[in-house]
């Protein structure tokens, strides 16, 4: 199949084009580069002549309506993969236009796009913020979505939008709402690269490697056992994974709808378990401050992802925590070696 991967040069999506490559498919990646990186399109790319298959990169951003017919005029696709979106909690609550903009405009002007070009599978990167302070841990997917951020709002209206369409364009798609991605490619390669850094294990792991200053940990007051916030931490590769068994999925439907799927480990961890368990992978103490919380976040955040087990197969390759962690410590040790 062509599948094309908007956002395919950022963090997950790159991981997705190596994997779509593995899986034989050709992925059309359409990225504005704001912040991926040509080098992650590089290392995604090097199974692809063993494999004879050509990746296509297209230039162009999700809020430009001639880019994205552009895109579809000339490659002819299959599916779409939409990752390309800001996906900060806290930030969603500082910048709010930002994110309703660039999520809900993006996402209109590339379904739009995509049903002109009768491309009828969309697989949709959601997210866990649509829950906003579940009432229940673990989360199914059918608890009431009650999201408490812009970020969590606009993402859930995309949802609502997909479903819409399901009967309106004979749209078929999947929502995956990933929990907290984490990790890197095991041999090294591709790996997480924001600037700026706001997420807990790379801060933890840079703190370490002592380019950063002390890790600041966002509360110590939530009603958490430990006081810090609980999140469930899912490996980058099986999110990647989860979008493949997705396509599958969508491919063997005979009818237009509209699915949604928890992808998380199932296991809840605080930021002091984190912590931890990089003390554990690394051999290092962790520096660290307690500082104020941070805007938007919920305490506890865990995946019941029984759904997308027994629907799409999804079984996670690296399920624990420490080897999570240990994918990353290789990526950002070596990273931190001047080359
Ligand atoms: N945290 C710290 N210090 C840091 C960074 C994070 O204490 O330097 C804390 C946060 O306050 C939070 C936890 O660690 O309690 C995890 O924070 P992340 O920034 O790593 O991840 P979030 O849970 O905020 O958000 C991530 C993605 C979102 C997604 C969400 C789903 O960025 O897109 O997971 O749970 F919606």
């Amino acid at each position: 199949m062509r599948v094309v991967v908007c956002g395919g040069a950022g963090y997950i999506g790159s991981h997705m084009v190596r994997k779509l490559i593995e899986a034989g498919h050709t992925p059309v990646i359409f990225d504005n580069m704001s912040t991926g990186h040509q080098w992650a399109l590089a290392e995604a790319f090097k199974g692809a002549e063993a494999k004879n298959i050509q990746p296509v990169v297209v230039s162009g951003d999700v809020l430009n309506m001639a880019d994205l017919e552009n895109l579809f005029e000339k490659n002819q696709a299959d599916a779409v993969m939409h990752f390309s979106a800001r996906s900060l909690v806290s930030e969603s609550v500082q910048k709010p236009d930002l994110y309703y903009h660039g999520i809900l405009v993006g996402s209109l002007n590339l379904l739009a796009a995509a049903n002109r070009a009768r491309v009828d599978k969309f697989i949709f990167s959601s997210t866990a913020a649509v829950y906003g302070t579940p009432d229940q841990t673990p989360i199914e997917e059918n608890c009431p979505a009650r999201p408490i951020t812009p970020y969590g709002h606009a993402t859930r209206m995309v949802e609502m939008i997909l479903e819409d369409y399901a009967q309106a364009q004979g749209l078929k798609s999947v929502a995956l709402r990933y929990f907290n991605a984490a990790g890197a490619d095991p041999d090294g390669g591709l790996g997480e690269d924001h600037t700026p850094e706001t997420h807990l294990i790379p801060n933890v792991l840079k703190a370490i490697l002592g380019q950063t200053p002390p890790l600041e940990i966002f509360g110590n007051d939530y009603p958490t056992p430990d006081g810090t916030c609980i999140r469930d931490y899912v490996y980058v590769g099986d999110v990647a994974q989860a979008h493949l068994l997705a396509l599958n999925y969508l491919n063997s439907q005979p009818e237009p709808g509209f699915s949604a799927f928890n992808i998380g480990s199932g296991k809840g961890f605080s930021v002091l378990e984190v912590m931890a368990a990089a003390e554990r992978v690394t051999g290092q103490w962790v520096p660290y401050a307690f500082a104020h919380r941070r805007q938007g976040d919920p305490p506890v955040l865990v995946a019941s992802a029984e759904k997308a087990k027994k629907t799409l197969g999804w079984n996670p390759e690296i399920p624990s925590l420490d080897e999570i962690i240990r994918t990353a410590w290789r990526w950002f040790s070596r990273r931190a070696q001047p080359s």
